[in-house]
């Protein structure tokens, strides 16, 4: 069978990376959470008090970051680097989120990471989630996906996920989050997120993690036999 590229994109907290690693691990193919990249330059930019409003800092911030990804054989989990360091939890602090819209609405931060991005699906066999992953990194991916969650849900799983790594955060607070992160995310100038004319849509809100992973697996499968 041919390999193909898979891009899911969607809104936050709808289920798309947990998904994207499952089907991945399924295929036996490469999986890349663009937002820990996003993420990853926004540690870098508070941590080294980068001025968001002045072009040149902003370059130069993005010629010194290097981002890998890693596996961690005793979680099974893919971990992220930047410049080297493990920085995993750090970049899904609720302070990160907070941050990481405004940071990847610059035109150059989105330049130099879909750059990576593109590099990183070279030879196909590879799922990758974002915003606009379909619409700009791989507007030619066999197969994309566009993934969502009601409103509620998305906040209670994301709340849940706090949770479950020792952070509690109040449910205002990561409704608050969600609510402006789409905003910014969907109304930017530079790719936006948007429904790309050619997706599926799956909606997770009623739907457990192994059915979406199922359904996908399956549309992925098909369409690797027919490239
Ligand atoms: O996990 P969650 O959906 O909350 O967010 P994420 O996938 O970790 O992405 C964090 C943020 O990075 C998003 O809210 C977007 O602002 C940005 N992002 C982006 O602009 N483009 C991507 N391909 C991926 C993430
Ligand atoms: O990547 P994105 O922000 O879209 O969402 P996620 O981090 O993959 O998913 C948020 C949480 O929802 C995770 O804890 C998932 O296990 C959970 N979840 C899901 O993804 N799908 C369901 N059908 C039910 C729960």
């Amino acid at each position: 069978m041919k390999k193909i590229i898979i891009a899911i994109d969607g809104y936050s907290a709808c289920g798309k990376s947990s998904t994207a690693k499952r089907v991945a691990a399924a295929l036996n193919y490469a999986y890349v959470d663009t937002g820990a990249m996003y993420r990853s330059v926004t540690l870098y930019f508070i941590e080294h008090y980068i001025d968001l409003t002045n072009p040149k800092s902003v370059s130069k911030a993005l010629d010194e970051i290097s981002i890998t990804f890693h596996h961690n054989k005793s979680s099974n989990q893919n971990e992220t680097f930047l410049n080297g360091l493990n920085v995993e939890k750090k970049i899904r602090k609720m302070e990160i989120s907070q941050k990481v819209s405004e940071v990847a609405a610059i035109k150059a931060v989105r330049a130099a990471m879909v750059k990576q991005q593109q590099k990183m699906g070279k030879s196909k066999g590879i799922v990758m989630d974002g915003r606009d992953i379909g619409s700009v990194v791989f507007p030619d991916a066999e197969l994309k996906i566009f993934m969502n969650a009601d409103f509620d849900v998305r906040a209670e799983r994301r709340q849940k996920e706090f949770f479950d790594k020792d952070q509690l955060v109040d449910l205002d607070e990561v409704k608050e989050n969600l609510r402006s992160r789409d905003k910014i995310d969907t109304t930017r100038a530079e790719s936006p997120l948007v429904r790309p004319a050619d997706a599926v849509d799956v909606d997770t809100t009623h739907m457990f993690l192994e059915e979406q992973v199922d359904h996908i697996v399956q549309l992925a499968t098909g369409k690797m036999m027919n490239v």
